[in-house]
């Protein structure tokens, strides 16, 4: 077994909402013994759009500090997990625009054979958290990561709304805020995780890993 799994938790924020999730998965990868690299996907909204958003501005200054990722951290990872807020019920562009960065890693299979669980969240109860977590799930399945989503394996995710496809809330017009019942769910998933990472991690050697080519 490895001797501490190695997590990357990946995430894009606008207003905070995102950020508390990805904070509480890192809660409880860090319970389950693993070390993690919570980061921030690089922003690709003008300044001009920032400024538009008092919500936005506030949260841009409070994350300062959290490092952008890169493809190294990727490469680090014995799992993932990824999330952001549903944008039109997909994924946030910026995410997407770093999942798009990593197709010469992709290349090599360095990518593969990793566990990886996303999460999101909207305005709207159902305003798409389910499509945008399988927006995420779908350049999974192209890196043949191990998808572990959280299933109905633990009484948290009936508590957090019945969720089995990932991590998810409903977002706060008047304040940056995520259930309590969100929040113990998020920590679930990042010892989930984190268990899961060790496991693969200790038996790499027993899984294939090609190089699959180049697509850029
Ligand atoms: C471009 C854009 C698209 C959005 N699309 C949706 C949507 O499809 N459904 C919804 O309920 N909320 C939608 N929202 C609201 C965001 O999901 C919500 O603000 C976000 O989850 C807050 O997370 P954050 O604080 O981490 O940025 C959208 C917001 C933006 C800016």
């Amino acid at each position: 077994m490895a001797d501490k799994a190695k997590v990357a938790i990946v995430y894009y924020s606008a207003t905070g909402h995102s950020y508390l999730v990805a904070k509480a998965i890192e809660e409880g990868a860090k319970a389950a013994g693993a070390e993690v690299r919570l980061r921030k996907v690089h922003e690709i909204a003008s300044p001009e759009m920032i400024a538009s958003n008092p919500a936005w501005k506030a949260h841009v200054e409070a994350a300062k500090d959290v490092a952008e990722v890169t493809n190294a951290d990727l490469e680090w990872a014995d799992g993932y997990v990824f999330g952001g807020g549903a944008r039109y019920g997909t994924l946030p562009a910026a995410l997407k625009a770093f999942f798009e960065g990593a197709i010469a890693l992709w290349g090599t299979g360095k990518l593969s054979n990793k566990p990886a669980a996303a999460f999101t969240g909207a305005l709207n109860a159902h305003g798409g958290q389910e499509t945008a977590l399988h927006t995420i799930y779908n350049v999974m399945h192209h890196w043949g990561a191990v998808i572990v989503s959280p299933g109905f394996t633990d009484p948290s995710i009936y508590a957090a709304g019945g969720n089995p496809y990932g991590i998810s809330y409903s977002a706060s017009m008047e304040k940056t805020s995520v259930s309590e019942q969100t929040l113990t769910a998020a920590r679930y998933l990042g010892g989930r995780i984190a268990r899961y990472a060790a496991v693969l991690a200790a038996n790499r050697d027993r899984l294939t890993a090609q190089p699959v080519g180049s697509m850029n």
